[in-house]
């Protein structure tokens, strides 16, 4: 299934923060209206961030009234900063806005024929994200065992990309050749991704999964109820996997327990010009973490730290399964060399 679609000017997605319990469809036709979605996590997920940014951009091209090249090519870069000031951290979204401006800055041609490349540049880059997503699956699932328990944060599923997902296509392709597992899924505190998104995908597939809380993570480390960690990132840097916040967390424990610790994730979240000490971190409003839903549960007035998403140094990650290949950890240390080796 695919979780975003491009049809004649108009964008087809689900609204994830009403997923499980309703399936709404939303129907954006404007850079304006891409934004929301992005800001609001209608729209959330890595590599759907980096599809939703190119798309955004089509929708730009698609119902521009510009006379000239350079008038679409100026609304262009407007509509990609308002995209790039949506959320800080996931690095594909930027990726892919600059993907489709760069190509859109050396063209030469006529503004009907630019229009048209620029919406074929982001179908082709959500295409190019289901592709590497089966991969990244194929892949991983050398990695995965008959009998496997595998431990998975956040989603980093179908939902959170264009198809198949990167953890959890990793698990889907374990599946699909048989191999007999179980995921547990942490729920992600504070938005609930893992209870709202990575238990209704499994559950859906049919492929066993059991939920828990994210303060669950040592008990079932320590009663060996897991045996493999695999989750997705937001953005891969020179020393580090940044990705949902409790991902570090559940890396320690991983560590001290001998629980190998994979990151799944496609080229496009590699940001190898720099370090975590660069990274951005999303800091999200206090009402996510003083209410449960709409219901408030903390003291009116605390004090709130709500950082979305958190930094795991190399040193945690047992390897990082990619499209052409799986990452060791003998082969981090290229990664200083700035280009994915
Ligand atoms: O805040 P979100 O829901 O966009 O965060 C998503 C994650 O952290 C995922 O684990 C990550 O994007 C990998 S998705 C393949």
């Amino acid at each position: 299934m695919r979780t975003i679609e491009w049809c004649d000017g108009i964008v087809i997605t689900i609204d994830q923060t009403k997923l499980p319990l309703e399936t709404i469809t939303l129907k954006i036709t404007t850079v304006d209206e891409m934004a929301e979605a992005i800001k609001s996590l209608r729209i959330r997920g890595a590599p759907l961030l980096g599809a939703a940014a190119a798309f955004g951009l089509a929708l730009t091209a698609y119902h521009s009234k510009a006379n000239c090249t350079s008038e679409l090519l100026a609304e262009l870069e407007d509509a990609a900063k308002t995209l790039k000031s949506t959320r800080p951290t996931a690095v594909n979204l930027f990726w892919a806005a600059d993907r489709i401006l760069n190509k859109a800055r050396d063209y030469s041609g006529d503004i009907e024929r630019l229009k048209a490349l620029v919406i074929k540049e982001a179908q082709r880059i959500a295409d190019e994200d289901a592709e590497a997503n089966r991969a990244i699956g194929k892949n991983g699932a050398e990695l995965i065992n008959d009998g496997d328990v595998i431990l998975t944060h956040c989603n980093a599923g179908e939902l959170a990309t264009v198809e198949y997902g990167t953890a959890l296509g990793v698990i889907r392709a374990a599946w699909e050749q048989g191999k007999k597992i179980k995921v547990i899924a942490t729920e992600t505190r504070p938005l609930l991704q893992g209870a709202r998104l990575t238990a209704y995908e499994l559950k859906r597939d049919g492929i066993p999964v059991t939920l828990i809380t994210d303060n669950m993570v040592g008990y079932v480390m320590h009663k060996r109820l897991v045996n493999k960690v695999i989750v997705g990132a937001d953005r891969i840097v020179q020393d580090a996997v940044v990705n949902k916040i409790g991902t570090f967390t559940v890396a320690v424990l991983a560590k001290e327990h001998g629980v190998p610790f994979y990151v799944a994730a496609s080229k496009s979240t590699f940001d190898l010009a720099h370090t975590s000490t660069d990274v951005i971190i999303e800091e999200r409003k206090p009402e996510e973490v003083t209410h449960l839903g709409a219901q408030q549960v903390a003291a009116h007035g605390v004090g709130v730290l709500n950082p979305a998403f958190d930094i795991t140094p190399l040193n945690y990650v047992s390897a990082i399964i990619c499209e052409s290949r799986v990452y060791y950890e003998k082969d981090f240390a290229k990664f200083k060399g700035k280009i994915l080796p």
